[in-house]
Formats: structure tokens, C-alpha cells, sequence
């Protein structure tokens, strides 16, 4: 029996943006309209493909987290948004806990994980970063890397992705200087912040390195 994400949805009383952004639930998932056209969350099982060819040790991302050791580290995603990026550092063989404070976001997410039977790949929790990290028990293990994807600027509607578009809507905005020091009192080894080519660092501190990708660079503070 799948769990009913829409009326946990409703519980946290973020209906509204349900209607806002025309989200709705029917057999194969949510589902919301882009320009048009009813887009889904459809990229799950895409990612036995990288598993099954080892794809995954080229993207920027992986390089950024695993460093030259190639070691399988344990993350703790701060960022979950639709889980891609937490998903493809899952395959690659790291231990991954994601959290995210947008009710919507995570509500996609999880119901996307039942569907695809992929809970076991991710474990994500609905929780605010800061106060998670702030909250994080002595006696637990801390996580070798943790990885920062904040909103990045506005980008003009017709220049984002379908994914993109509900990200940067209903995305919450954080504190990012509050985000990023207790990402670095609490991670054991680094902490990855993901940014545009063209955004400036999240903060001043110049990170050790950068590692860049396409259209994205992961910089690196090194510990
Ligand atoms: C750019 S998106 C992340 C995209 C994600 N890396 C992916 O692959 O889909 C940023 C996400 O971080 C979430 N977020 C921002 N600040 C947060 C915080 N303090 N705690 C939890 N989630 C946060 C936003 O709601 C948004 O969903």
C-alpha cells in the first residue's frame, strides 16, 4: 500500500501552493504543468544504468565528493530539493542522508523513492539543515562530507528546465552563511557547495579547490 503523501501535504497545511502551482496526484505519481504540458518526476531508474556501467565516476560531482581515494564516503545532503544529485552519490556507493524543508519538495520526493522501491537507496528526512546539524547528537556519526546545493539567482523562466523551474518556485530560501558554518563545524572531512559557473562563492572564504563540471563547479573546503 503506498503512503498518501498528498494528505501528509495537506497535514502540514501547504496546500495552497499545491493549487498555486497546479500539483496534483493521480495512479502513476504527482504530476504539475509547464509550459502546457503535465511534467513528472520520471528520472529515478535512469540511474541503474549508471550503476550498471560505473557512468557515474565521470560527473564533477562525484570527483568533488570522493576526491582522488575514490573512497565511498558518508553524506549528509543538506539540500535534498528532487534528489538527483543525492541519488547519483547513492549509486556511486555513498552512504546518503538528505533532508529538505519544503513540505512539497519532500513529499515528491518520498512518494517518487515508494514507487520506484529506491527507500533503501537514501535516507531522507523532512527537517531544516541548520537546525538538524545544530541538533546533532554527540554520540552520532558524523558525516565525512556534507554537500550544499542552495538556491542559486533567479534564472528567467524560459531559460531553466522543466525540474529546475519547480525547484527555483517552491525551493525555500536559507541563511547561507548559518548553513554553510555549521556544514563546517560538523563535517568530518569537507564540505561540497555546488554553485553556477557564473555565481560567486556562497561565502568569502575562498574554498581549498573547485572542481568544475558543464555548467556547474562544486567547490571543495577542505577540512
Ligand atoms: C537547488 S535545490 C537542490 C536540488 C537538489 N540538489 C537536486 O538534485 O534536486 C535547493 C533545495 O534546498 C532546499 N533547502 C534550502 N535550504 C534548506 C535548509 N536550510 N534545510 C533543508 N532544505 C533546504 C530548498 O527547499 C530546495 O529544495
Amino acid at each position: 500500500m503506498m503512503y498518501d503523501w498528498l494528505k501528509w501535504i495537506r497535514q502540514q497545511g501547504a496546500s495552497d501552493l499545491l493549487q498555486q502551482y497546479h500539483i496534483d496526484l493521480d495512479e502513476k505519481g504527482f504530476f504539475w504543468h509547464y509550459e502546457g504540458h503535465i511534467q513528472r518526476l520520471n528520472w529515478m531508474h535512469q540511474y541503474h544504468d549508471l550503476i550498471e556501467d560505473g557512468a557515474f565516476k565521470k560527473y564533477a560531482l562525484i570527483r568533488a565528493i570522493k576526491g582522488r581515494t575514490g573512497a565511498d564516503r558518508y553524506i549528509l545532503d543538506c539540500c535534498a530539493g528532487l534528489g538527483k544529485d543525492a541519488m547519483l552519490m547513492a549509486v556511486s556507493g555513498c552512504q546518503v542522508l538528505t533532508c529538505e524543508r519544503s513540505p512539497i519538495l519532500f513529499a515528491l520526493l518520498k512518494d517518487h523513492l515508494d514507487r520506484y522501491q529506491l527507500n533503501h537507496m537514501m535516507h531522507c528526512v523532512y527537517a531544516d539543515a541548520i537546525t538538524l546539524m545544530e541538533n546533532w547528537p554527540i554520540s552520532r556519526l558524523k558525516p565525512d562530507v556534507i554537500y550544499l546545493d542552495p538556491m542559486f539567482n533567479i534564472v528567467p523562466r524560459a531559460k531553466v528546465k522543466q525540474h529546475s523551474w519547480l525547484l527555483q518556485s517552491i525551493g525555500m530560501r536559507t541563511d547561507n552563511e548559518q548553513l554553510f558554518n555549521r556544514a563546517l563545524s560538523l563535517a568530518g572531512d569537507k564540505v561540497v557547495v555546488k554553485r553556477s559557473r557564473r555565481n560567486d562563492h556562497l561565502v568569502s572564504m575562498k574554498p581549498t579547490y573547485t572542481i568544475e563540471g558543464k555548467t556547474t563547479r562544486y567547490d571543495v573546503y577542505q577540512r
